[in-house]
């Protein structure tokens, strides 16, 4: 029998060898199922002996540490930026330069790519991981270490051999396949997507939890090794040239991109640019240029730097593509909550290494200025992102005498006339409760995974659903019955469903159940078909969802502005549904993060009476209506704690959630009752006297922690 310290030791060793494998390598060597039982063992492991955790333990990957607030940490070297230029001139007039002033040495050039992420440092002291900092203005940065630990490709703790003191710079980046997958599902679940990789990337970095940057499949692009020249000197020469030090960080267990390349002189330099320049398109994540680098370390001190950038090193920043196409027609597409996106159809042509052939107008503002006419052609870009740009109307194409196309004033769905809210650039169609694309969409929000998680409706289904006049709303779900299911299939679109293969149906839901080899195939019978078991599922899938607590029922209404955050905030402020839609504007704008405009809109769709009937008949059918007191101890039972000033680890509501869920009181101001005053940062100096006068005691956020664990 292994002790639990060998154990938890060879189980470290094994994952980390396995996640190596699978993330550099390609190379999976065990099943997931088999990697998911071994991570199990040692998280248990270590939650039973803490004391053998250790610090570079690849459970730390798994996230789960709270970001309060992103502490701010000096840099040990600062974090420069370089030169960049769109010109080949100037990357020529770069290679005299250099040249010249290094006057006869013998030197080369690396060339490789520039990534288009986020830059961080990681500092490493003997082979382990000491921090993860952003960029910040260079000298300062946020510290994000428990979010970069989640980034497979960022070595906790290093191989072979390695300087004991260095710190690796790098880019953190989105690989296009799982962006796109990131934002469609951000999109189902009702979120805004990211614009580029790039902003995904960076918003992933600054996830206050954890676990949530462990989904995102980042990666962590290697390309510089900052060390002092003392420790350049030592490991015999490895370490003096830039190309060397990569290939010595790839041994240590850093992803390096293989593409760098040595290169002589200005040919080999344009040759690697003009290369990727057409071949940045078939890489997995977004490149935005070229960085090329003098090799040789020892010269970098000799060329120096100006204030901000190394005379070393310079970036060629690549145009972005654009080409002139015809426009054919532009559509209206109608989202979950009625806003109205004009998309330019246009005659399909060849950019960026896809075929381009529509694109978003976004609204009526960005269609007005513009100003496109009938017969236009338009100028279409594509720079390091996926998603082609409309840049404006290639005017030398303009027919004479051709008038400006008018943004639409009709929903293309249903025919309402739009309004335009104040302030915003988009229109919309108010008909809520009657316009295909809302209908849909609210549905597909209510039944999505961070709302009620009905997984076995999707969109299709529910098409189904509505198609067969079953469900036009989401209270409707809850009176679904199994005969109505079963045997529910796709209305052919173009095609109804005849007389004579509704009698089928109607024959075949008379069957008994254990004649089901009998029933009549109806030629049309779609595959998507609802069976029996399907049937089953959805049912007992709405049945589950009854126990999916107030906050989450609350997001899943579909409220205009009202994310995830905000349903929180709203439902654990008021408590119950009867307090929340009986609060006035002014109520609802008091609570965190609840803005005035949010705050409109819940009050507007509580004021509808068809909304207030489906509350109702949600709440017949069982959903959760309040906030069910989810006790976890009683160890704060008799104990009245004021809190004041922020925290690391919770949020002002949270802590007081926390005390409550405690058997404890949440007061709001302190008096002889109190009986601790726990205290954040920045705490109201008027609080700290009263508590000093009245002699409460004053506990910080970790001795609060330790009460409650006790
Ligand atoms: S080297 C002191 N190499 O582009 C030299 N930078 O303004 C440090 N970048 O700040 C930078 N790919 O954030 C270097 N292969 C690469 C890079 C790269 C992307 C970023 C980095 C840098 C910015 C240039």
């Amino acid at each position: 029998m292994p002790t639990p310290e060998s154990r938890i030791a060879e189980l470290t060793e094994l994952i980390d060898r396995y996640n190596y494998e699978y993330y550099m390598n390609d190379n999976s060597l065990v099943s997931d199922f088999e990697f998911d039982a071994l991570l199990r063992e040692l998280i248990d492991l270590e939650k039973q002996y803490p004391q053998f955790a250790l610090p570079t333990s690849p459970t730390k990957r798994v996230g789960g540490e709270v970001n309060k607030s992103f502490k701010q940490v000096a840099h040990r070297f600062p974090m420069l930026s370089l030169g960049n230029t769109y010109s080949i001139e100037e990357i020529e007039e770069f290679e005299a330069r250099t040249r010249k002033s290094l006057d006869g040495t013998h030197f080369s050039y690396t060339c490789e790519l520039k990534y288009d992420g986020v830059a961080i440092g990681l500092p490493y002291r003997n082979g382990v991981l000491v921090q993860a900092v952003t960029r910040g203005n260079g000298t300062v940065g946020d510290d994000i270490t428990a979010n970069a630990r989640t980034i497979p490709t960022i070595p906790l703790r290093l191989k072979g051999d390695f300087p004991d003191d260095f710190e690796a710079r790098g880019e953190v980046v989105y690989p296009f396949q799982a962006f796109e997958a990131m934002n469609r599902q951000r999109e189902a679940e009702g979120d805004e997507p990211f614009a580029n990789p790039r902003n995904a990337a960076s918003g992933s970095l600054k996830l206050q939890d954890s676990a949530e940057c462990a989904k995102r499949k980042l990666l962590f692009c290697m390309y510089f090794m900052m060390m002092d020249d003392q420790q350049a000197a030592t490991s015999a020469g490895r370490f003096l040239t830039h190309s060397s030090r990569l290939d010595a960080a790839r041994d240590m267990g850093f992803l390096v991109q293989p593409y760098i390349k040595e290169c002589n002189d200005i040919s080999d330099i344009k040759f690697f640019i003009d290369f990727w320049d057409k071949e940045r398109w078939n890489l997995p994540f977004a490149i935005d240029g070229v960085v090329i680098k003098v090799n040789q370390t020892d010269l970098w001190n000799q060329l120096g730097t100006t204030a901000k950038s190394p005379r070393w090193a310079i970036a060629y920043k690549f145009k972005a593509e654009r080409v002139s196409t015809p426009l054919l027609h532009i559509t209206y597409q109608v989202g979950r909550t009625g806003i109205v996106t004009p998309v330019a159809n246009m005659q399909p042509v060849a950019l960026g290494g896809t075929t381009v052939r529509r694109a978003t107008l976004c609204n009526a503002d960005f269609m007005r200025n513009l100003d496109i006419h009938y017969g236009d052609s338009l100028l279409v870009e594509k720079g390091g992102e996926i998603i082609p740009k409309i840049v404006g109307v290639d005017l030398d194409k303009r027919l004479p005498d051709s008038p400006a196309i008018p943004f639409t004033y009709v929903c293309p769905e249903c025919g309402t006339p739009l309004v335009r809210a104040d302030g915003e650039a988009g229109f919309y169609c108010p008909n809520q409760d009657g316009c295909l694309p809302q209908i849909l969409g609210r549905l597909e929000l209510f039944v999505s995974r961070k709302a009620m998680n009905i997984d076995s409706l999707g969109s299709e289904r529910l098409r189904m659903l509505y198609d067969a006049g079953l469900v036009t709303n989401v209270a409707d779900l809850y009176s679904l019955r199994r005969d109505q299911l079963v045997g529910l299939q796709k209305v052919d679109e173009t095609d109804e469903v005849d007389e004579v293969s509704q009698l089928r149906n109607s024959i075949n839901s008379q069957l008994p159940s254990t004649s089901k080899a009998y029933q009549l195939q109806n030629s049309k019978t779609s595959s998507t078909s609802i069976q029996e078991k399907g049937a089953d599922n959805i049912l007992s899938a709405l049945q589950k969802s009854k126990q999916v607590p107030f906050p989450r029922v609350l997001f899943a209404l579909g409220i205009r502005y009202l994310g995830e955050v905000g349903a929180k905030k709203l439902a654990r402020y008021f408590g119950n549904i009867d307090a929340l839609m009986n609060a006035n504007v002014m109520e609802l704008a008091m609570v965190e993060d609840i803005g005035n405009v949010t705050a409109e809109a819940v009050y507007d769709y509580f004021a509808k009476p068809e909304h207030r009937l489906i509350i109702q008949r949600l709440r017949d059918a069982g959903l959760q209506f309040q906030m069910t007191e989810t006790r976890v101890s009683n160890i704060l039972q008799g104990v009245t704690i004021v809190v004041s000033g922020v925290f690391e680890h919770f949020s002002r509501e949270e802590i007081k959630a926390s005390i409550e869920q405690h058997g404890g009181k949440a007061a709001g101001s302190i008096s002889s009752k109190t009986t601790y005053l726990l205290a954040g940062d920045k705490m109201g100096p008027e609080k700290l006297k009263k508590a000093e006068k009245l002699g409460v005691k004053i506990i910080s956020e970790s001795e609060y922690l330790e009460l409650i664990h006790s």
